[in-house]
Order: C-alpha cells, then sequence, then structure tokens
C-alpha cells in the first residue's frame, strides 16, 4: 500500500521527454533510469476501456485524426503514438490501463494514475478506474489523482483506500479546502505561479504537494527546500 511521503519523483506521462508520452516504451526507460514512480493519464474509450492516453483527440501524439471518446479500444489499441514522437519508436500503440498496471507491478513502479475524463465522463471514468483498482490483483502501489474533482470523488467512493490527490494548476484556498473535503493526501500543483507560501498553506492543512513539471535538478532542490513533497519531470535523467 502506497504511503505517503511516497516517491519524490515522478516521471510525467510514463516516459517524460525520453519516449513517447504514456506508453510501455516510455516505462521501460523509467525502469531501466532506476526511478521509483510514474505518472499517466487514464481516459475511457467509446465502449468504457480505460486507456492511457492525455489528450482527448489523435491529433498531436498520432498525427491523425480520431477522438478518444468516440473510438473503441480495439481501434485505439492499435493507435501508433511512436512514430510521430521519433521513427525508432515506430509501431509504439497506445497503451491500455490494465497493461501499465501490468508493467508497473513488472517493474516495481509506484503508478500516479491520473483521472482524465474527456468531457462529460468525468463520473463514469473515476468509477471504472476505481473498480479496475479493487478488483485487480495488480501489486501497484497506487496515487490516484485528477483535475476532476467529480472524477476523483468517484473513484475515491469506489476504492476508497486508495490515496489521492486533487489537481490544480495554480494554488487557492478554494482547491485546498476542495481536496480536504474529498479526504486527499496531496494537493498536486503547477509550478507556474507557485510559491512558498502556497506549500506552507497546504502542508500546514495536512497535505503533501507535488509539483509539475519540474525539468532541472536545482529547481527540484528549491522546491524540496519549500517543503514540496515530490516533482513531475520529463527529464529524470537529470533530476533522479
Ligand atoms: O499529474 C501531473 C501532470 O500530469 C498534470 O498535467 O496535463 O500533464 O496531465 P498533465
Ligand atoms: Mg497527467
Amino acid at each position: 500500500m502506497f504511503a505517503w511521503p511516497g516517491p519524490a519523483l515522478y516521471v510525467h506521462r510514463c516516459g517524460g521527454a525520453l519516449a513517447p508520452e504514456n506508453t510501455l516504451a516510455g516505462l521501460n526507460i523509467a525502469g531501466r533510469l532506476g526511478c521509483a514512480a510514474v505518472e499517466f493519464d487514464v481516459m475511457l474509450s467509446a465502449d468504457g476501456v480505460p486507456i492511457v492516453i492525455h489528450d482527448e483527440t489523435l491529433e498531436r501524439t498520432a498525427g491523425r485524426q480520431g477522438r478518444v471518446s468516440r473510438m473503441a479500444a480495439a481501434e485505439l489499441l492499435a493507435v501508433d503514438v511512436g512514430q510521430a514522437f521519433h521513427p525508432a519508436f515506430r509501431g509504439e500503440t497506445l497503451p491500455s490501463f490494465e497493461s501499465v498496471l501490468a508493467a508497473c507491478a513488472g517493474l516495481s513502479l509506484v503508478a500516479n494514475v491520473e483521472i482524465k475524463p474527456a468531457q462529460g465522463f468525468e463520473v463514469e471514468t473515476g468509477r471504472v478506474v476505481g473498480d479496475m483498482l479493487v478488483r485487480r490483483e495488480h501489486g501497484v502501489d497506487v496515487l490516484l489523482s485528477s483535475f476532476s474533482a467529480e472524477a476523483l470523488e468517484a473513484a475515491a467512493q469506489r476504492a476508497p483506500h486508495l490515496p489521492r490527490a486533487l489537481l490544480t494548476e495554480t494554488y487557492s484556498t478554494v482547491a485546498q479546502a476542495r481536496a480536504l473535503q474529498l479526504g486527499c493526501g496531496g494537493l498536486n500543483l503547477g509550478r507556474r505561479g507557485l510559491l512558498p507560501e502556497h506549500v506552507r498553506q497546504a502542508t500546514a492543512a495536512g497535505l503533501h504537494v507535488l509539483v509539475y513539471t519540474v525539468n532541472d535538478a536545482p529547481e527540484a532542490a528549491r522546491l524540496r527546500a519549500w517543503g514540496v513533497t515530490g516533482v513531475f519531470s520529463d527529464r529524470p535523467d537529470l533530476i533522479r
């Protein structure tokens, strides 16, 4: 069982800048670098299967048209997201949540599962992710998070034992209060505009703070000195 404070470094979107985002190739690189934890994004296909992908559409990562919430899992799982990143990764396809969890188990990686619902599917996505984590004997330490309080609440109803964090781009006392109301152990914050007093206020309220996205070592050290528990990074090779 994952216990706060947890790891100090989460590889952002599985592989950060070192591999196509949210892929098994990225996870393997994180594993080879000796990282302890990864973060990835989970969204539902049209037939309700959780898929690991950040955007609601395929344009940016696959260079083709397609909307995740309107495509069946079988079709999504065949989409090449390697080639658009670098030809060396051609053939790397979108992974299922299930396969990423299995890979995390194999590599002993802590998994920060960011529930990333397509608009209008907040509760459904939270429920599916929560149910799957309860049902499955995956043997992975999981931290749940989401920008969507609705999705996080739905997941927490299904998997109340799992530690969770509310994500918000900028600190506010309202977000902090919402995180506490949702029974979160953490508040995950964007780096831009973050001040030491924000970290102080959140930690004084009993919340751990994880910050995204931090790509150099001095910056990570500065945030640690502010009392930040951990950071998400695209460059785990630099700040490990
Ligand atoms: O969970 C931290 C970070 O992943 C949040 O931003 O847009 O990369 O999912 P995003
Ligand atoms: Mg994310």
